[in-house]
């Protein structure tokens, strides 16, 4: 891979995408793990799916430690969720949706399965923020964005807001 990714932004079908398994465990995608960080690092996102690189494959990164100067990546591959429980709330936002912002209910407590970049099962429990961004990313990779997920009315609004926010990002 050559090119550089690029972040697709809402309305783009690659991101309604249930992404397939990834298969290879090879150069090719740690090259686009690098490349995906990369990018996250420079728009300062919490965290980044494959699909929003127009990749639709089952990985995604994240990285919750940034914000404190501390720098920690994550990586997830063809990652499961083994076990729920509890609620929290927080007040997401999305690289693909630029300037959006709404509370949205999650499970407080995961414990998950995935790969990493060698191929090797792993397993971990998440809470809070780690929590949060998993199942963020994770719904992403299902092609289910966090506006899937707030009330009907706000819903509304949002198309109504992102309508003219549209305009704005391809006016630039
Ligand atoms: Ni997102």
């Amino acid at each position: 891979m050559k090119e550089e990714l690029k972040l697709r932004i809402y309305g783009d079908p690659v991101l309604r995408e249930k992404s397939t398994p990834v298969e290879k465990f090879d150069e090719d995608l740690k090259e686009t793990i690098k490349k995906m960080a990369e990018l996250m690092y420079k728009v300062k996102g919490l965290g980044l799916a494959a699909n929003q690189v127009g990749i639709p494959k089952r990985f995604f990164i994240m990285d919750i430690k940034q914000k404190e100067g501390t720098p920690e990546l994550e990586v997830y591959i063809n990652p499961e969720i083994l076990n729920a429980e509890g609620y929290t709330e927080y007040e997401e936002g999305c690289l693909s949706i630029p300037g959006y912002y709404a509370k949205v209910e999650r499970y407080a407590k995961l414990y998950i399965r995935a790969y990493d970049l060698e191929g090797k099962p792993f397993e971990k429990e998440l809470t809070g923020l780690q929590a949060i961004a998993f199942q963020h990313e994770y719904d992403h990779i299902e092609g289910i964005l966090f506006v899937d997920r707030i009330s009907p009315l706000k819903k509304e609004l949002f198309k109504r807001w992102w309508k003219k926010r549209e305009k704005e990002l391809v006016g630039k």
